[in-house]
């Protein structure tokens, strides 16, 4: 028996059902609350609204939940790999070992770029972000793949992902290569995903770059934990431009685009942005929350907060045990390592981030671990776009698949000025700055 919510103005009683998700989350479906009512909502952020039904992710925010079509994060981060995990996203179940070889023959096939997309490197400054050419050339792939970039069916969408998981790693690669002024290293059929990544970055043509086993587990694990989040900024963007019939490849690079805000996937950069300037003695951690608490500081205590972990991030968590055991593997140390715990420590126990539920979250503690293996900070939140993108390309597909789905167009409440004429210029006024 459907449940009810009823709402009421001074004249009127309106009653609209209630959706009920798997997990007993609750929804007031007002898909007609306009017409039947003539209100619209508001709610700035989206904080408090449902954009769709998904079965794709699924947080528990105040329990510090996240499962991955069902699976908790903490089995796929101890039992699968990253392409096992796209897959799973994509499709919805764990693959057999035929398709996954399928898949795997796919992405090989597909690792390499047109040759004629180098030469679009050659038009970005040395120093241009790798955000901006990945959301460029991500966009530019699909010149070279119409009809893909479009995908009508199962195998269609198969293919177009394999193009876009395998090429996105070899155009990640290529602008830090280009960024070095060192030459495209190729990648090699032999090696896993995350090897092959490490390989056209760090490889050399006189000398090869020796992965480190639990290295390439460690990024392989980075890339698992940051394959979805249900409907994060980015993913909203990728399904809101996906609304408008725009093809896959154009809606992931909008996606890209909004990843990399410093409020977002932009945050892991922030972060060790953040430590640096501890470390470098320009403030201590003490100083860095109390300013982080100052609302005029203009501060954030950056890879801390959450719209919807209002517990541990069970990211963070896996992710600062990874960083001491990749410190410990490399032999390596990092005072940054030191200070992220230091800053934890202070702002579990204060009031401020008690009350606020304000805990690490997935971007606390990453830059930590790219840092020791060497990966630039710029290249953080291309990291970050590489694991999400499976999750992107799953939220593509479901929202495209939803035959009920329309183009995304939120309604307003216009608080600008009242009817008015048009002023010949000698008669106007200087405008105010
Ligand atoms: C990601 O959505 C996702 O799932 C994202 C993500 C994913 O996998 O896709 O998990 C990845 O983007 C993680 C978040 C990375 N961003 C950061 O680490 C940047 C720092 N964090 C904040 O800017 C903030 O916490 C957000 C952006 C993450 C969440 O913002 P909200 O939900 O809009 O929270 P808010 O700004 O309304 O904050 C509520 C209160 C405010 O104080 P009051 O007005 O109540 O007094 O908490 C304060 C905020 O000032 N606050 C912080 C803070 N985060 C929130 N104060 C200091 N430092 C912070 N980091």
């Amino acid at each position: 028996m459907t449940e009810n919510i009823i709402l009421k103005d001074d004249h009127n009683e309106f009653k609209f059902p209630v959706v009920v998700g798997t997990e007993n989350e609750k929804g007031i479906d007002i898909s007609n609350l306009r017409s039947e009512t003539g209100y619209v909502t508001l709610d700035p952020g989206y904080g408090n609204t449902g954009s769709c039904e998904s079965r794709i992710t699924y947080i528990n925010g105040e329990k510090g939940i996240l499962r991955y079509r069902g699976i908790p994060i903490e089995e796929l981060a101890q039992h699968s790999d990253f392409i096992e995990v796209a897959d799973l996203l994509i499709w919805g179940s764990l693959a057999t070992k035929k398709m996954r070889e399928r898949f795997t023959a796919l992405l090989t096939d597909n690792a390499l770029l047109h040759e004629s997309l180098k030469h679009h490197f050659e038009g970005f400054p040395f120093d241009a972000h790798p955000m901006a050419m990945l959301s460029a050339m991500v966009n530019a792939l699909s010149c070279y793949h119409p009809v893909l970039a479009l995908p009508q069916n199962p195998r269609e969408i198969e293919e177009a992902a394999a193009i876009l998981i395998s090429k996105i790693r070899t155009i990640a690669a290529f602008s830090y290569k280009m960024s070095r002024g060192e030459p495209f290293i190729y990648p090699k059929a032999k090696f896993s995903y995350a090897e092959n990544l490490l390989h056209m970055m760090f490889s050399l043509p006189h000398e090869p770059y020796e992965v480190h086993p639990e290295v390439k587990r460690a990024v392989d694990l980075i890339l698992i934990l940051h394959a979805d989040h249900e409907q994060n900024c980015s993913t909203s963007t990728v399904r809101m431009v996906a609304s408008s019939g725009a093809n896959l490849f154009a809606s992931v690079s909008a996606g890209i685009a909004a990843l990399w805000g410093p409020l977002h996937g932009g945050a892991n950069q922030a972060v060790i942005e953040m430590l640096e300037k501890i470390h470098s003695g320009n403030m201590d951690a003490k100083q860095c929350i109390k300013m982080a608490k100052d609302k005029d500081s203009g501060i954030r205590l950056m890879g801390f907060g959450h719209r919807v972990y209002k517990n541990y991030d069970p990211r963070a968590q896996i992710l600062k045990e990874l960083s001491k055991k990749v410190f410990n593997v490399l032999n390596y140390e990092d005072p940054l390592l030191d200070i992220a715990l230091e800053l934890e420590e202070i702002a579990l126990k204060d009031s401020y981030f008690v009350e606020r539920k304000l805990y690490p979250n997935v971007d606390f503690y990453s830059g930590i671990i790219f840092r020791a293996i060497g990966v630039p900070k710029n290249m953080y939140p291309v990291f970050f776009a590489i694991g999400r993108l499976p999750g992107w390309i799953a939220h593509w597909r479901e929202a495209n698949e939803n035959k009920k789905s329309r183009i995304a167009r939120p309604r307003q409440i216009y608080t600008g000025p009242a009817k008015s004429n048009y002023v010949p210029i000698e008669q106007r006024p200087d405008r105010k700055p």
